[in-house]
């Protein structure tokens, strides 16, 4: 069964946090316990795309974590259509690793540096998909083409490090496409590349995305990037949700403090809204 035939969206589950708590004990970092998360409560609807904002240390790096199954809340509960991610087991968790995927902030860090490119992509289409080898060229070089690393027979040969960084983070999210995924949770995927290939990745996850019909959870400290790739947004101060709402209606009628302080901390706004959206290279 491929994506492409699907209706888009048609198979892809809800996600729902709902009062979701997360407490670091104390150690090293926090001499009296962290909470990290109080009470964040976020649906994603099948297909939709949501941006959760917030500067650094708000929290959103470990609701990621937690959506994704890497560690238990402390309290509340998240799901994914029936499945209790909250409580997944062992054995149910190499399952939603197909169906949830991440692409981190650090394309350098994501990729291993000894394998090339082909390997990197083929290895989801084995392992979840269970694709004939014969069947793995083909998609390998189909994946390449959707994320724009042409020409694809080129690609499919490099190492990492012949690879720009841009083209590194294209390279993350083939794979993550790789396993055709239901939800895509992206955090912060172009914070660490040149401002001048940012726009390009984000049209392109969008596109993807949106083509696919898989849901996104967008996270980042950059409002304006939020505009090219999500629907919907959530912002989050200290751990706790201050403002959700229309992407749109968000940006242009702040409510909150909170928000309203972090669009005055962007750059000259015309700027950002002439640059943005623009697809670039990278
Ligand atoms: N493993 C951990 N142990 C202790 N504290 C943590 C841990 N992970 C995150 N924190 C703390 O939780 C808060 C939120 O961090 P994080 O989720 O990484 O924020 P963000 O991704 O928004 O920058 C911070 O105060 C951070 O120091
Ligand atoms: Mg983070």
């Amino acid at each position: 069964m491929s994506v492409d035939t699907e209706q888009p969206g048609s198979t892809v589950p809800r996600l729902v946090v709902t009062e979701v708590d997360k407490v670091f004990p104390a150690g090293r970092r926090s001499a009296g316990g962290v909470q990290a998360l109080q009470q964040v409560s976020l649906t994603i609807e099948p297909g939709e795309s949501v941006g959760l904002v917030g500067a650094s240390g708000s929290g959103k790096t470990t609701l990621a974590r937690l959506v994704t199954g890497v560690g238990r809340p402390s309290a509340g509960t998240i799901t994914f259509g029936s499945l209790r991610v909250d409580r997944l087991r062992r054995r149910q968790l190499r399952g939603y690793r197909r169906e949830v995927q991440l692409v981190f902030q650090d394309p350098y860090a994501a990729l291993n540096p000894v394998h090339t490119v082909g390997y990197a992509l083929s290895r989801p289409l084995v392992n979840f998909l269970g694709s004939d080898p014969r069947e793995v060229r083909r998609l390998v070089l189909r994946l390449l083409d959707s994320v724009g690393l042409t020409p694809v027979e080129q690609f499919i040969e490099k190492m990492p490090h012949q690879l720009s960084g841009g083209q590194r983070q294209r390279v993350v999210i083939a794979r993550a496409l790789a396993s055709e995924p239901k939800l895509l949770v992206a955090d912060e995927p172009v914070s660490m590349l040149d401002v001048s290939l940012r726009a390009g990745i984000l049209s392109l996850l969008a596109d993807r995305r949106r083509e696919r019909g898989i849901s996104l959870l967008y996270i980042t400290h950059d409002l304006l990037s939020a505009r090219v790739v999500t629907d919907r947004l959530v912002v989050l101060n200290q751990g706790r949700v201050v403002e959700t709402g229309a992407t749109v209606e968000v940006l242009q009628h702040p409510r909150h403090p909170y928000t309203r302080q972090l669009l005055a901390a962007l750059p000259n706004p015309f700027l950002s809204k002439t640059g943005l959206g623009q697809p670039e290279g990278g």
